[in-house]
């Protein structure tokens, strides 16, 4: 024999076993996913491992890029949406991909991956939930559990099977522009809302992420590079950090997320993702972590020393897939380099590749069949909209209540003031439809005012988006409802966080107006509200609600009580959130007022 044939000989030898393998895995269910995992390994070249380690933004890779380079994994960041933002565009955009990765001879299925992290809030009509910090004053996991397979519903209906979620840091710099993305600041309340959403989403096999691991919301202000705080420096001896923060992510891992996503922050001077105390002694051998670890967008290139250093660095520490926003072909070659150098050692690269595969059949994307075309009628379907209405009614927080301003019944006028009142994107905020989320009709919903008018058919409701005036005749209840412009992430570092003076005047005129002033509040972290509360009959926290306004009249008309408990003690004074001083605040951690007390 030539010496090409007998590479032939090899080839088509190695494959047929390989064939070989997985028929007799089909007949024999007694073989276990760790076999599996093994044959596999032993099939695979070593670019084909590269690649399960690999996770691509889409606009980064075409689906040819995922058969040419063997792909493990794409996803849409926030606003990574098909051009036409329909479910069925969205279905179609990511069959592309998939279909690329069983074009190989393995034919290893990718995850795709998304931030449905209120909802599947990229998808245009998706039901938009409340954001975390909403679902922490419900206290109820098992709604939370519902809104996690909900979500995991729409997320599959795009053929989607990895949601970047649920967020298990402990928010303690209220200035920090990611505190809507987390439940609570008490590390309990994270660790069972955290499992209830993790179980949601495993009930219906997409892969969640718990993130982004560890201590992210206690970084010292004025430490991060891009931003003021987010991705800056944790502070504070290892003792404190397992015992303030490690509490959620062990839950997690008890309840089966299968990937965990690793913070961009520093502890102690050195990048969080270049960490092997806390990635490898941690997480994989303290705490038995089985799944991989996946990096946050462009996080590598942050840990200090030239790409190829950080890439070594990161692996070494036991990093299991990276996520690229731009070059893929790079990191590749790179790490090629690093591993026949000697520099990242096989068995490193063994058990990143066995622990994405183990989390890949742990959804079990090695058997899904179901065209999930046919799901895409879940997208904002009515059972989900109930879902997030009811989360809207437990997440209300009633902070004061005298003249009995609440509940609202039976008025001949009631005057609603504030742009806020009629603006679907700042009730959803960030991780709607953008990255940064939007103002206006971004997607479908229940605005506040519509509510209103829905829920008070015999009342005349009058809207003064501006606070003018001029529309306005005396009305018995005034309903002012103000907040906080959409954000995300470190965008959203806010050094003073305080009403705006539109929003102060539109309290006014409010009062000027109207018999009693009831005050709604859409933000994503408690404002400095003191004085305000002094020209208000009533005041209540609505959070960052989403697209079923109709939540929030449910209950200011007294249908439903009140039940939401602050998830974070409430501060009086700038002085006391730039302290972190939680003693003597507005309203303690878990206050939270009902009709008849
Ligand atoms: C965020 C993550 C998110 C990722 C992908 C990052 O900037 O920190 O939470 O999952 O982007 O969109
Ligand atoms: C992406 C987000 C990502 C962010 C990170 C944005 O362009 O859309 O998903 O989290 O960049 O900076």
């Amino acid at each position: 024999m030539k010496l090409s044939q007998i590479i032939i000989f090899i080839i088509v030898a190695a494959s047929l076993s390989f064939v070989g393998v997985l028929a007799v895995d089909k007949k024999n269910q007694r073989r276990s996913d760790e076999q599996i995992i093994n044959n596999l390994l032993l099939n695979m070249t070593q670019l084909e491992k590269i690649g399960q380690m690999v996770l691509v933004d889409k606009n980064a890779i075409e689906p040819e890029g995922v058969t040419r380079k063997l792909i493990g994994g794409v996803m849409s960041g926030g606003g990574g949406n098909p051009e036409k933002n329909t479910p069925g565009d969205w279905h179609q955009m990511v069959a592309a991909y998939k279909n690329a990765a069983l074009k190989w001879r393995l034919a290893i299925p990718i995850l795709y991956g998304v931030d449905a992290v209120h909802g599947n809030g990229n998808v245009y009509g998706a039901v938009i939930f409340p954001h975390n910090i909403g679902l922490g004053a419900t206290r109820n996991a098992s709604l939370i559990e519902d809104i996690g397979k909900a979500t995991a519903e729409e997320v599959k209906a795009t053929g989607a099977n990895w949601n970047f979620a649920p967020v298990l840091s402990i928010p303690m710099d209220f200035r920090w522009g990611r505190v809507y993305e987390c439940f609570s600041t008490n590390q309990d309340v994270v660790a069972e809302l955290g499992t209830g959403y993790i179980n949601g989403l495993r009930s219906q096999g997409v892969l969640a992420t718990a993130k982004h691991f560890i201590g992210e919301g206690t970084e010292s202000w004025g430490t991060s590079n891009d931003y003021k705080l987010d991705q800056g420096e944790i502070t504070m001896s290892i003792e404190d950090l397992r015992g303030t923060q490690l509490k959620p992510f062990q839950a997690a891992i008890m309840a089966g997320s299968m990937s965990i996503m690793i913070s961009r922050s520093s502890f102690n001077g050195k990048k969080i993702s270049a960490d092997k105390y806390l990635l490898t002694d941690l997480l994989k051998n303290e705490l038995g972590f089985k799944g991989f670890l996946v990096s946050d967008w462009g996080a590598i290139d942050q840990i200090r020393g030239d790409y190829y250093q950080d890439i070594v660095t990161s692996i070494n520490a036991g990093m299991d897939m990276v996520m690229l926003p731009t070059d893929y072909d790079l990191f590749i070659d790179k790490i090629s380099v690093a591993i026949d150098k000697g520099d990242i050692r096989q068995e490193r690269i063994d058990d990143a590749v066995t622990r994405i595969l183990r989390a890949k059949i742990s959804i079990g994307l090695f058997d899904d069949a179901v065209d999930s075309s046919e799901l895409v009628n879940n997208i904002g379907s009515i059972k989900h909209r109930e879902v997030a209405r009811q989360a809207v009614r437990e997440s209300l927080v009633l902070l004061k209540n005298e003249k009995e301003a609440l509940p609202i019944r039976n008025q001949k006028r009631i005057l609603i003031v504030g742009r806020a009142a009629n603006d679907i994107g700042m009730q959803a905020g960030g991780w709607t439809i953008e990255w940064q989320g939007g103002h206006g009709d971004t997607t479908p919903g229940t605005s506040i005012l519509e509510a209103f008018k829905n829920e008070f058919k015999d009342s005349e409701v009058i809207y003064d988006p501006m606070a003018t005036g001029k529309e306005s005749i005396k009305a018995e209840v005034g309903v002012v409802v103000v907040g906080e412009q959409p954000y995300a992430e470190g965008v959203g570092d806010r050094e003073r966080l305080l009403l705006s003076p539109e929003d102060l005047k539109r309290i006014q005129t409010a009062k000027k107006n109207s018999d009693k002033v009831v005050l709604v509040v859409l933000a994503g972290r408690p404002l400095i509200i003191r004085e305000v509360l002094n020209d208000v009959d009533a005041a209540v926290m609505a959070w960052l609600p989403g697209t079923e306004g109709a939540g929030i009249t449910d209950v200011l008309s007294g249908k439903y009580n009140f039940s939401g408990k602050l998830p974070l003690s409430w501060p009086k004074t700038m002085e006391q959130v730039e302290k972190k001083d939680t003693r003597d605040p507005l309203f303690e951690f878990g206050f939270g007022l009902s009709y008849h007390n």
